[in-house]
């Protein structure tokens, strides 16, 4: 029987995870199948386990679930540690295991596709909920200079802070308004706000020369890239990391590491979507 495959999301129907992990399929000779689950509100748990038991291999977690996912694992990678977030589940040997790919897929897209050193950079991550969280130690393990996490609810921002300042990397939390003067090599939008065609009230003179405007939504420019793009800063969107965190997931599953590369420019040609 093919194995099968499933990303669970509510909603779920505009997901590309299909498309991309298909593509992965073709491209390394692997006979698997994808599809998308939409799981109510309050049945994570109960969709997924009778996936599982009709013979489905592992599952692509998205929002609002990846927290849930977390509870629902019996063993978890040292990133799903880290993040308190799952975004891949594994059925292997009778066990759910827990990953979170989604921060080595931004760390790969920003060092490998679009050629940046994080390194020494300073940093600005925006939104301190669940995107955050999968991105935070991936990121401080590329040594940047610092990391500052802004948020509109500033408590939160200064709970992460403190959950990892262990890294021993400079980390600090600020509001909006404490951002005046301040300036970063990196701006990574990981707010909800852009998919409501919103931004958070960032100063103008935050981008440095040369910075990057990353924002992790995808499928159309936001009101945050359009905004650091006339600022005079590079932008990106969230779609090669959308694509590098499923080719993660192809590897855990099939133990076979895809090319994203194609399959981002070839999405970026004819896709649009705005889930992952
Ligand atoms: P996710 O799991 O997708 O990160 P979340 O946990 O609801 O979703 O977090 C969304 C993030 O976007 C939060 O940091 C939120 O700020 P608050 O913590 O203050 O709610 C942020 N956010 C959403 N809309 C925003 C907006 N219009 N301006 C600024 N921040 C926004």
């Amino acid at each position: 029987m093919t194995d099968r495959y499933a990303v669970v999301g509510n909603p779920v129907a505009h997901s590309l995870s299909p498309e991309i992990h298909a593509a992965f399929a073709r491209q390394t000779g692997q006979q698997i199948e994808y599809g998308k689950l939409l799981a109510p509100l309050d049945a994570f748990n109960s969709t997924v386990a009778q996936f599982r038991d009709a013979g489905g291999k592992g599952v692509n977690v998205t929002v609002p679930f990846k927290f849930a996912a977390f509870k629902f694992c019996d063993q978890w990678t040292s990133a799903a540690i880290d993040a308190q977030a799952v975004n891949t589940l594994d059925f292997r040997d009778g066990k759910i295991v827990g990953h979170n790919t989604d921060g080595a897929g931004l760390i790969t897209d920003l060092e490998r596709n679009l050629q940046l050193s994080i390194r020494d950079m300073r940093v600005l991550i925006m939104g301190a909920g669940g995107a955050t969280c999968g991105i935070m130690q991936p990121l401080l393990d590329a040594h940047p200079e610092s990391v500052v996490i802004a948020n509109r609810t500033l408590e939160k921002a200064i709970k992460l802070v403190a959950r990892f300042k262990k890294s021993g990397i400079k980390l600090s939390a600020t509001s909006y308004d404490m951002l005046a003067g301040a300036q970063f090599d990196l701006v990574i939008n990981a707010t909800s706000a852009g998919l409501r065609d919103e931004m958070p009230p960032l100063p103008d003179g935050v981008f440095a020369d040369g910075a990057l405007a990353y924002d992790m939504v995808y499928g159309r420019p936001t009101p945050f890239m359009d905004f650091a793009r006339t600022r005079g800063a590079q932008t990106a969107d969230g779609l090669g990391m959308l694509v590098e965190q499923a080719a993660e997931a192809f590897w855990i599953w099939r133990g076979v590491r895809p090319e994203a590369r194609p399959v981002i420019a070839h999405l970026r040609a004819h896709a649009s979507g705005s889930e992952n």
